[in-house]
């Protein structure tokens, strides 16, 4: 369970999070919704220890960040809104790069990147420069380098932007697969259909606030989730 207590951020004279508290359940997939510069990725960059809260505090299966910095991170796995893979690397160097820093054994590492490309079907790719992928192929490498140290919690800054429908839907199976094997997924998107596709909950920040926190079914009453999003990020 992750549990956000009156966090905030403020860079100079923006707040980009103000005071935000709730709980993500293990096992769940919640979504963070808002619109550009709401406040999404800052909250991912402080729920993954990248950017320290001005105030208020974070708790991991009820230990505070503070302290317990390698523990947390031995559960995370995240994937970042930007592609930063070193693109001259090839698909396999990449993610033998990662396991590494993960200190897995050579033959943990062989196993689970075998594994993980067959996982994502990028096999046939597995010598290629990932300069040479399509933009799908490298947001499914993003997601299988971010599972390397098989963590408990899966955080995902827009997934799926500019991607063609058919991979979309390709990521949004193996999101759902993950689900099934019991990972907690944090997710942040622009595509509302994403969310009620997949979110058990969603929250919706705006300007740094959490405007809202429910089930999609609860927050929409039958009206569509779009409508409900535009009118509470006015
Ligand atoms: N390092 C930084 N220094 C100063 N301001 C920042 C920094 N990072 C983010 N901000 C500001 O904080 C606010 C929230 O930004 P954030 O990136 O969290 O938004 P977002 O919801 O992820 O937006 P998007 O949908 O565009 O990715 C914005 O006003 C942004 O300009
Ligand atoms: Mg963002």
């Amino acid at each position: 369970m992750i549990e956000l207590c009156d966090v905030e951020k403020i860079f100079g004279s923006v707040r980009a999070v103000d005071k935000i508290s709730f709980t993500i359940e293990r096992g769940e997939v919640f979504g963070l919704l808002g619109k550009n510069g709401a406040g999404k990725t800052t909250t991912i960059k402080m729920l993954t220890l990248q950017l320290k809260p001005t105030a208020g505090e974070i708790f991991f299966e009820g230990r505070p960040t503070l302290g317990n910095e390698i523990f947390v991170k031995s559960l995370l796995g995240l994937v970042p809104q930007h592609l930063n893979f070193d693109q001259d690397l090839t698909v396999e160097e990449n993610l033998e790069l990662h396991a590494r820093l993960h200190h897995l054994s050579k033959a943990e590492r062989r196993e689970r990147i075998d594994e993980l490309l067959k996982f994502v079907e990028l096999e046939k790719v597995r010598r290629s420069n990932v300069r040479e992928l399509s933009g799908g192929m490298k947001r499914r490498l993003l997601i299988i380098r971010a599972l390397i140290h098989r963590p408990k919690i899966l955080l995902l800054d827009e997934p799926t932007v500019a991607l063609d429908p058919q991979v979309r839907r390709k990521i949004w199976e193996l999101l759902t697969d993950l689900k099934s094997r019991g990972i907690t997924i944090v997710l942040t998107t622009h595509y509302i259909e994403e969310a009620e596709f997949l979110c058990d909950r969603v929250a919706i920040l705006n300007r740094g606030r959490l405007v809202a926190l429910d089930t999609t079914e609860n927050l929409c009453a039958g009206r569509p989730l779009e409508e409900i999003f535009i009118a509470l990020t006015k």
